[in-house]
């Protein structure tokens, strides 16, 4: 039947949409189609191309990579999220880009091996020629565009972001004091070690202070205010496991300066306890009529998988959005934003989200 004031399609056209040539009307399928000819020509995400493997310690290897063209290129600071297929799976993992933007447009990615990070040592032992595909550049951990004084803080694989912007600094050919504070287990661990030396070894601005805690301990405040001494509470950038972050941002809060600190953890972000938080509460999954208690110092997706459930997730730093799922009631607060949702049926993130009252979600 015609419907009035509708034409129909060409006899051409109906041709071509016809379910004989169904593979080249189907976007999946000319992906598919795509990929199977060369990785690199698909539609999908950003493909990048392994350039070149470097071990930089016993436990931890870069990756330079060659996205395609149409990468829309980083600054210093930002992560990617690398999508990977492990068994069939579609695994999505968030890694910071150690390199400042180059010309050509590589990239590098540095990884430390971690007990149980399955992703990391699938991504370990990929070869010169393999293909990796990387999300658009993320996030705003940048360093700030004035030529004022500014501290980078780092510990372990911290350095990672932080090495990015060291590099843009010295490109930038910046003359204000850079200090940048590294605290590792010794001098094996010491990743970028050798390159951030004879950096400071050749550039005056750049004061390079390195904490060995096999040998000094875990820096404690004292440590920490020793370490940062001279800097004056200036601009910082801190990257590091929670603890090191809180440290940091506890010294720029009682200087009265908090807002000079921007952090990023790679255990996800840490906001002070909310009201009501302190509890446990009962989180009651309307799907599969499943009950699990979820307390304010872990995850939903933490307490759900400590439950025997097994909720899709990617990052679990908050950024794929693979975790999201419907609340249907209570009230949570979401540690990256520091939002709170209270209101019924609203879409969480089950890996950055903390339980504030009962709920019930849809699981
Ligand atoms: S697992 Fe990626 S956003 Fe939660």
């Amino acid at each position: 039947m015609q419907i009035q004031g509708q034409t129909q399609p060409k006899p051409l056209a109906r041709w071509l949409r016809s379910r004989w040539l169904h593979p080249l009307n189907d976007a999946v399928a000319w992906e598919q189609m795509l990929c199977a000819i060369n990785p690199m020509w698909s539609r999908r995400d950003y493909p990048a191309r392994v350039l070149a493997v470097i071990d930089e310690t016993a436990d931890t290897r870069s990756l330079w990579l060659q996205p395609v063209a149409r990468w829309p290129g980083h600054r210093a600071g930002q992560h990617v999220v690398v999508e990977v297929e492990i068994d069939g799976r579609r695994l999505h993992r968030s890694f910071s880009l150690s390199s400042a933007p180059t010309a050509d447009g590589r990239v590098r990615i540095t990884l430390k091996r971690q007990p149980g990070a399955r992703v990391s040592a699938w991504i370990q032992q990929l070869r010169a020629g393999d293909v990796l595909r990387l999300s658009a550049p993320q996030g705003d951990f940048l360093a700030p565009a004035d030529d004022a004084p500014l501290l980078l803080i780092g510990a372990g694989s911290g350095i990672t972001p932080l090495m990015a912007m060291v590099e843009e600094l010295r490109a930038g050919g910046r003359h204000a004091p850079l200090v940048l504070v590294h605290i590792c287990r010794n001098e094996e661990d010491f990743i970028f070690g050798a390159r951030l030396r004879e950096l400071a070894s050749r550039w005056p601005a750049f004061d390079l202070r390195v904490h060995f805690s096999a040998v000094a301990g875990r820096p404690d405040a004292v440590a920490l205010t020793r370490l940062l001494a001279g800097t004056g509470h200036c601009e910082a950038r801190v990257c590091g496991p929670r603890a090191l972050v809180a440290a940091v941002e506890s010294l720029y809060r009682a200087a009265g300066v908090a807002g000079r600190v921007r952090s990023e953890s790679y255990r996800g972000r840490v906001l002070p306890a909310a009201d009501g938080a302190a509890s446990a509460h009962a989180v009651h999954c309307t799907n599969t009529e499943r009950v699990f208690t979820a307390g304010a110092d872990t995850s939903l997706l933490q307490a759900a998988e400590a439950a025997g459930l097994q909720p899709a997730h990617g990052c679990r730093i908050g950024i794929c959005m693979s975790c999201q799922c419907r609340k249907r009631s209570g009230s949570v607060l979401n540690l990256r934003t520091g939002e709170r949702s209270s209101e019924p049926d609203e879409l969480i993130q089950l890996c950055v989200s903390v339980a504030q009252s009962p709920l019930e979600l849809a699981l």
